[in-house]
């Protein structure tokens, strides 16, 4: 039966036809939107919220950049498609250009394509082709996207219950994740090396040896937040090429300034073979990438990947807006308010104990949530992750202050804060004050 349409459509309209005409994905954080701007959501009764998950960490510039709208708008108003591996367009080319400069080290080259799952299924097919190796390996509680090839390096049964797990020639070590590991209470630099020794096992006891990738994220986004010591990437790089692979660092959420530089990878000193990004890269707009070095991107031959979507002008017009106004000011800014933030995070978890850590970069972090009195997973001294209650913090700081917070983490205990980065430090103390009082509440 149709449902009725009304000319000024309800929440309850937008959500009974989803319930109705959606399939039934992930409904979590129950905000319908009828318009956004800058850091704030508005629902179809005029609701305003304090927006710090950015659509999962996508508009960081904002919602609806004036600078973001209008590059897209010419664009749109010039031509929207032509297929960007048939017809090459201007906006294709300058932004090929733009990440050349802009990715580490000799990266030169970038394929276009929708989402962030694409550029890692092709950054795969690519370093299969260069390696001639077929194996790859990724890190457990990591997460790579959802379709079938990006789901097989995705370490986490959560999102591949009743669908196998996917393709064949694809291994998971230990992560870098201190708050559980064994290694707890070594020093950085000893636990970087026995995290990378963990994945020095991983290859030598499940594969033939011989692989085509390590695939990394640099912060662990959809695990927890989960930031690796440093020196740890340096090894993971060092122990891919020994076993004749390559390393594809995963940007996809947190390239375009969420961690406080433009890459993530530009806080240590690793040059990735090839650099796959989404999500950020067009303030929302659909538009994935991977980017390798000129000699690993020539492995391609013509024929041996394309997306007829890939690369839309539209979209590329907006990631060329998109990163002109990070590198005028936006990022410096997720610099700025995310130490003020970090500062303050700090004080929180010393104040209540059932935030058990709080970790990030930039305006990338997450709080996980703990019952104080219960132990485990993890060594016998950590408490047991409180996945009801980060859910219960999350519905607080929706329903009584107006803020939307992620969930997340391969416990669903992580509390997810990853606002636009222009966010001002006015707003952060609004979100603060916000989640003291939800932290508070769920004891
Ligand atoms: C690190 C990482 N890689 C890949 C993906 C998949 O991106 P998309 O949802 O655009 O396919 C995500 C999405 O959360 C991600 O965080």
């Amino acid at each position: 039966m149709k449902r009725e349409t009304t000319t000024e459509p309800s929440n309850a309209d937008v959500e009974a036809a989803y319930d109705e005409y959606v399939m039934p994905i992930w409904k979590s954080l129950n905000v319908p939107v009828e318009r956004a701007s800058n850091c704030t959501l508005e629902d179809f009764e005029g609701t305003e919220y304090l927006d710090l998950f950015s659509g999962i960490s996508v508009a960081n510039l904002g919602h609806n950049d004036e600078a973001v709208v209008e590059a897209a708008t010419e664009q749109l108003e010039t031509f929207v498609h032509g297929c960007s591996y048939v017809h090459p367009n201007q906006p294709v080319a300058e932004l090929a250009e733009r990440l050349a400069e802009l990715t580490p080290g000799d990266l030169q080259k970038s394929f276009f394509c929708n989402s962030g799952t694409e550029a890692v299924e092709g950054a795969i097919k690519l370093a299969r082709k260069y390696t001639g190796n077929q194996e790859v390996v990724a890190l457990e509680m990591g997460f790579h996207g959802r379709t079938l090839g990006s789901l097989a390096l995705t370490g986490n049964h959560a999102y591949k219950h009743g669908m196998g797990s996917t393709i064949n020639d694809v291994v998971h070590a230990p992560a870098p994740d201190k708050y559980r590991s064994p290694h707890r209470d070594l020093d950085d630099a000893a636990f970087a090396a026995a995290a990378a020794a963990d994945l020095e096992r991983t290859i030598g006891t499940h594969t033939s040896g011989e692989i085509a990738a390590v695939v990394v994220e640099p912060v662990m986004g959809e695990g927890g937040i989960i930031v690796p010591p440093a020196d740890y990437l340096e090894r993971v790089a060092e122990i891919a090429r020994d076993h004749g692979g390559v390393l594809i660092a995963d940007e996809v959420q947190t390239g375009y300034g969420r961690t406080g530089e433009f890459w993530a990878v530009d806080h240590v000193d690793v040059e990735p073979d090839i650099l796959t990004q989404a999500k950020g890269i067009a303030n929302g707009l659909p538009l994935g990438a991977f980017t390798a070095s000129a000699e690993i991107a020539d492995a391609f031959e013509s024929g041996d990947h394309l997306s007829t979507f890939g690369g839309n002008p539209v979209s590329c017009a907006a990631a060329l807006a998109t990163i002109d106004r990070l590198e005028d000011d936006v990022i410096a800014n997720a610099r700025d308010q995310g130490e003020w933030l970090a500062e303050h995070l700090g004080v929180l978890a010393d104040e209540y104990d059932v935030v058990g850590d709080v970790r990030g970069r930039g305006l990338m972090w997450g709080l996980e949530i703990v019952a104080p009195d219960e132990r485990g997973p993890g060594p016998a001294d950590v408490p047991a992750p409180a996945p009801k209650r980060a859910a219960a913090i999350a519905d607080y700081l929706r329903e009584e202050e107006q803020i939307v917070a992620g969930v997340g983490g391969y416990h669903k205990n992580v509390v997810r804060l990853q606002p636009p980065l222009s966010i001002s430090r006015e707003q952060l103390e609004r979100a603060l004050e916000g989640l003291r009082a939800a932290v508070d509440a769920s004891r």
